[in-house]
């Protein structure tokens, strides 16, 4: 059963921008009713004319946590947890603030947000967090990164034990890869258009159930190991 995206009141963090601005853009387009949620809004997205909640940083429990009193009473019924950053931390020296900088954006973000936005979900919504094959152990072939592939591993983590957590409710969370995608994030250097990657992300997120929950995909649609 298609579960469109059309009249769903649906939450993207990071949305100013990027593969979050283009989600926004795609599913405004389906008809969905988007909350465009930022640290700071731009001229892209202000044209965009959805709704604009900024002054979020992700990484800001206060801040996660004004979110979600501004929400109070509203129905969500997907989370799209899209904020995100990539520092080329060092091993030597090891860069132990960019590390945990990473894990704060990365990990505690999407955590931080879902958790408080908990009492928003009905049976039926769906939680999503845009991680990373590089957050994949088994994929790890070219080493580095550490802060972002840690960073990315432990939210897959996350997100798993909230799979199991959320089951009783009916609510579903997964983890979506993107693919490697031309944004600022990796120089404008990506193999494919931030929209492309939404149209792709978009497609999971209408064909993924609760049966399942929990797991781990690609923007094209296969499953990526751990
Ligand atoms: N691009 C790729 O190839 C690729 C591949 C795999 C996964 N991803 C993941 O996809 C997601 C989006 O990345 P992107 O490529 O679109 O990168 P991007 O163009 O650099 O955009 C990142 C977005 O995250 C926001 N953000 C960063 N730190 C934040 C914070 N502390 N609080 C709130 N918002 C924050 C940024 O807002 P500001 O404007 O305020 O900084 C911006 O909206 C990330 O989670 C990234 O890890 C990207």
């Amino acid at each position: 059963m298609s579960d469109s995206p059309a009249g769903k009141t649906i939450l993207i963090t990071g949305a100013n921008r990027g593969i979050g601005l283009a989600l926004a853009q795609r599913l405004q387009a389906l008809g969905a009713e988007v909350i465009a949620v930022c640290r700071r809004s731009s001229i892209d997205l202000d044209a965009l004319g959805v709704e604009v909640i900024d002054g979020v940083d992700v990484s800001d429990q206060q801040q996660v946590e004004g979110l979600a009193r501004k929400l109070e009473g509203r129905n969500i019924d997907w989370l799209v947890n899209n904020a995100g950053i990539l520092e080329r931390d060092t091993l030597e020296p090891l860069d132990v603030a960019a590390i945990e900088r990473q894990f704060r954006v990365n990990t505690l973000g999407p955590l931080m947000v879902s958790a408080a936005l908990l009492d928003r979900f009905a049976a039926g919504s769906k939680v999503f967090v845009i991680t990373s094959a590089m957050g994949s152990i088994g994929d790890n072939t070219s080493g580095g990164y550490y802060g972002y592939r840690i960073s990315k591993a432990a939210v897959n983590m996350a997100f798993k034990s909230l799979s199991v957590d959320l089951a009783p409710r009916k609510v579903g969370a997964y983890m979506l890869h993107p693919g490697f995608v031309s944004t600022d994030m990796v120089n404008n250097q990506g193999e494919i258009a931030p929209e492309t990657s939404a149209a792709g992300l978009v497609e999971r997120m209408i064909e993924l159930r609760i049966e399942d929950s929990g797991t781990f995909r690609h923007a094209r649609g296969h499953n990526l190991e751990w």
